[in-house]
């Protein structure tokens, strides 16, 4: 093999929490002897995406590698964190080998597989990246609670709800479903915001899903004051809502059929 020849950075996709929703691929590329990385917040802390592997069965690689990513505002240090394990990705790429990144979810959304491989492709853009798309945990928590994100001309937005309540309650008006990701640090807002617009009981929380520790809660009013897991989303469903017009004849008519 020539040296000079980098191995491929591949994103896994991994799912919400359930090994069974490990796509066939993921699994195919899990297994391919690639090197493996897997994101963690602190250096020896336990990672929630290895966890997922390790409940459908596989054997973690000795040489797996975890790579820090800190759940911090501090800007520096986040900076530097990125910058050190896209170096050492690089690093681990240039021995030719592929490198295998393990995402919890799917790996297009708001994963940090994504700045990875830009900071990877930044510093060494002979690197080939492949994405493994995957179940996001909103796709798994609508399955599990048997809420639809959408059906036939509704809308659905994901937000993270760290856009705070005005824009929630703006957002109300102009999605049937709204799906509010790393909803922890705003729970107790968003809960009075769901009571004021008598949204609380077409609402539903939802905790690890897929995960042996899962948790749906239906009545989400009882959750006030709680300290949820980060790992948790609401999904509201507004059926109040004051639909536009839509254009018709976007629907293709039935060919007729020639006898
Ligand atoms: C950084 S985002 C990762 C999203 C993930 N890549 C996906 O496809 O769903 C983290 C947020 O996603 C949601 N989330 C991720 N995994 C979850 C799970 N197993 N159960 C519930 N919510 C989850 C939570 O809202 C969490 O705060």
């Amino acid at each position: 093999m020539n040296p000079r020849t980098p191995g491929r950075l591949i994103g896994a996709s991994l799912g919400p929490g359930d090994p069974a929703l490990i796509t066939r691929r993921a699994w195919a590329a899990l297994g391919s002897g690639a090197r493996w990385a897997y994101p963690v917040k602190k250096a020896e802390e336990s990672s929630y995406a290895l966890g997922i592997v390790r409940r459908g069965g596989l054997e973690v690689p000795a040489d797996a590698e975890a790579l820090v990513f800190p759940m911090t505002r501090d800007a520096a240090a986040l900076a530097k964190a990125w910058a050190r394990a896209a170096t050492r990705s690089v690093e681990l790429l240039r021995e030719g080998r592929d490198l295998v990144f393990l995402v919890e979810g799917d790996a297009s959304t708001f994963s940090t597989f994504g700045h990875l491989a830009r900071v990877v492709r930044a510093l060494a853009p002979e690197v080939e990246v492949e994405t493994i798309p995957g179940v996001s945990s909103f796709a798994a928590a609508a399955a599990a609670t048997g809420l639809t994100l959408a059906e036939e001309d509704e809308t659905f937005a994901v937000i993270p709800a760290a856009y705070g309540v005005p824009v929630i309650d703006r957002l109300l008006d102009e999605f049937d479903t709204l799906v509010l990701l790393k909803v922890k640090p705003l729970l107790d807002e968003v809960l009075a915001l769901l009571a004021r617009r008598d949204l609380l009981a077409t609402s539903c929380f939802i905790e690890k899903v897929g995960a042996p520790d899962e948790r749906v809660v239906r009545d989400v009013a009882g959750l006030a004051g709680e300290k949820v897991n980060y790992l948790s989303l609401l999904l509201v469903q507004n059926p109040k809502r004051v639909r536009g017009e839509l254009r018709r004849g976007c629907r293709k008519r039935a060919e007729p059929s020639i006898a």
